[in-house]
């Protein structure tokens, strides 16, 4: 058996999780106790990683999503180092019902497969104007050059924010989703989101002013109806969705790629059969996580799981990952096979908060795949394997760097 590293925030685990995972989905017991860190403190939490596992608990009314059930503002604050830690969990993903229905609602429709179809046009001539960029270049790093800016753009079209400050928007949206390190860090980051809430709120004044054809817009119409949203739940909202919308289809363009540079069979498969795009995206999804570690979720009451004593508030994290890779579940899987058939996979999550950017996710990397493998059908890897580097995030598994040569 390949060696065991499980501290998440190794570059061994960072490079490649799914030995650990592999491990724990293998033992005997079905739950596993490990610390976190939050901050300088480590948070004693559970991890469970077997598909029926997983997907059984994501429906279990025993645990939450909504840490303010379970905890006051005091403990939250004391256990994390954010200071606007609401701005992060006044939305969807981190609620309940009934406001979990009620906050979903007021943006469900645009993310609708048929809406989302709409912006096929827009995405393919976005990739195009990207890829013309790369005519004269032969050494490329497609993350910079491609994966990052492709979802960035839509994103930042469908939501409305102005183009001269969408690099701002990917530095405060990069350093949410990253950890932070001792005291400086964590002062930066705490700077970083005050920024942040204080560009939308700006922005927010000048949509309603003068509303637009864009997202923020319409949810600030909703919340100056008054009945809908609150002030402090349109903030999180924009937040979750511009965050979701930077950093994840990221991850599953760069880490799809470079699955398929590693299985160059797999890529000729996909060069040769364009029409198996929509699976060979399902497959990279599976075999690639980029909500790679785990969702997690929080014990509303004392319990016994698996054999073992849960104490109301403590974390518990699904391992999405793990779940993907299991054979009980899965043919064959840690073999990438573009032409799967039999696959519910868990990358977008399951039950209520299932991923509401997933017909998004899917059409975005459907045309960057595309796109790309055809006007450069001899990209190559163009780093050893061993000197890539990955993202130190505890939710998101993605490349920093893809260097590729094109021709
Ligand atoms: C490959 C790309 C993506 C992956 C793998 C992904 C994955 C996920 C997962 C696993 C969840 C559920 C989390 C949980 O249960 O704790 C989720 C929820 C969510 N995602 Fe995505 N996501 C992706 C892209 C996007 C995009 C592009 C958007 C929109 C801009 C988006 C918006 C959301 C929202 C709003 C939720 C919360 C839904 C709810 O709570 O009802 N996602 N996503």
């Amino acid at each position: 058996m390949e060696k065991v590293v499980f501290d998440l925030y190794s570059p061994e685990y960072q490079e490649n999780p799914y030995p650990t995972l592999s491990y724990f989905r293998e033992q005997d017991e079905r739950i596993h106790e490990f610390t976190i860190k939050r901050g300088t403190n480590e948070v004693k939490s559970w991890l469970v990683t077997r598909y029926n596992d997983v997907v059984t608990l994501m429906k279990d009314e025993r645990i939450t999503k909504d840490i303010l059930n379970v905890m006051s503002k005091n403990e939250i604050q004391q256990q994390n180092y954010i200071e606007e830690y609401e701005f992060f969990i006044n939305n969807m993903l981190f609620n309940d019902p009934p406001d979990h229905g009620r906050l979903r609602s007021l943006v469900h429709k645009v993310f609708f497969p048929r809406m989302i179809e709409g912006l096929r046009t827009r995405i393919e001539e976005i990739s195009t104007n990207l890829l013309d960029q790369l005519e004269t270049k032969t050494n490329v790093d497609l993350m910079e050059d491609y994966a990052v800016p492709l979802p960035i753009i839509v994103i930042s079209e469908m939501m409305g924010i102005p183009e001269k400050d969408r690099n701002q928007f990917r530095i405060w949206s990069n350093a949410s989703t990253s950890v932070a390190n001792g005291d400086e860090e964590i002062e930066k980051l705490n700077s970083y989101i005050k920024d942040f809430i204080h560009y939308l709120e700006t922005i927010i004044e000048e949509r309603k002013q003068s509303p637009q054809d864009d997202i923020i817009s319409g949810l600030v119409m909703a919340q100056e109806d008054g009945q809908k949203l609150s002030k402090k739940e349109l903030l999180s909202m924009l937040f979750l969705l511009i965050v979701a919308g930077h950093e994840t289809t990221v991850n599953l363009i760069g880490n799809g790629m470079l699955a398929l540079l590693q299985h160059p069979e797999q890529l000729d498969k996909l060069r040769k059969h364009p029409e198996l795009v929509g699976r060979a995206v399902e497959e990279l999804l599976r075999f690639t996580n980029p909500v790679e570690f785990a969702t997690s979720r929080y014990a509303l009451e004392d319990f016994t799981l698996y054999g073992k004593e849960i104490k109301k508030g403590d974390m518990i994290f699904l391992s999405l990952a793990a779940a993907n890779r299991d054979p009980k579940h899965f043919e064959n899987p840690e073999k990438l096979d573009i032409t799967r058939e039999e696959n519910k996979h868990i990358a977008f999550g399951f039950g209520m908060h299932y991923c509401l950017g997933a017909p998004l996710a899917r059409l975005e990397s459907q045309i960057a795949f595309q796109a790309l493998i055809q006007r450069y059908p001899n990209i190559k890897l163009n780093v050893n394997e061993k000197e890539l580097k990955w993202r130190h995030s505890e939710i998101f598994r993605g490349l920093t760097e893809l260097p590729v040569k094109l021709r």
